[in-house]
């Protein structure tokens, strides 16, 4: 569902709107990528618990190490809009190469970055991979006993 609020839409987490809205922001950041190493032109898309979209693309540098991921992009702007309590609802992540659909998930380092400001274990993450258009995944199939320090690392991995 779709909801506006003084102008802003505001997006449910788990619909078709949110997965569509997600989708079209990922898509729209990794047009926007700077992958001039890997050509690997990557965006993704973090829905807030307050309902925003943020996206955000990869970035990469000469010095190969140094270039960063879509994920931490999309976290930062999040971050950026709603202040350090900007908490994650549902994720997407979309890639290609050469102009065409490229399988990706995220990478350990940001699963644990999604990890960290994820509401729940049960978050659903959405991404291009072979032998189906999209899978859809919670976070705790994509990182099960996943590190925390704030006392919750006892929660159970979604299913
Ligand atoms: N990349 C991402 O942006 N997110 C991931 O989760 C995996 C990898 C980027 C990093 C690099 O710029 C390119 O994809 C190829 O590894």
């Amino acid at each position: 569902m779709v909801a506006s609020s003084r102008g802003a839409t505001v997006v449910t987490p788990g619909t078709d709107a949110s997965l569509e809205a997600l989708l079209v922001a990922a898509r729209a950041a990794a047009a926007q990528a700077y992958a001039t190493r890997s050509g690997v032109h990557v965006g993704a898309a973090v829905l807030s618990a307050r309902g925003r979209v943020y996206a955000g693309c990869n970035v990469e540098n000469a010095a190969f190490p140094l270039g960063n991921c879509a994920e931490p992009s999309a976290i930062a702007a999040g971050v950026l809009a709603e202040g350090p309590g900007f908490r994650i609802a549902e994720v997407a992540v979309w890639a290609e190469l050469r102009g065409k659909a490229f399988a990706i998930s995220p990478c350990g380092g940001c699963r644990q970055r999604i990890s960290e400001l994820a509401v729940s274990p049960a978050v659903l993450v959405h991404f291009p991979w072979p032998g189906s258009e999209l899978r859809s995944v919670t976070l705790g199939e994509l990182l099960p006993f996943a590190f925390r320090m704030d006392g919750t690392a006892d929660r159970e991995p979604a299913a």
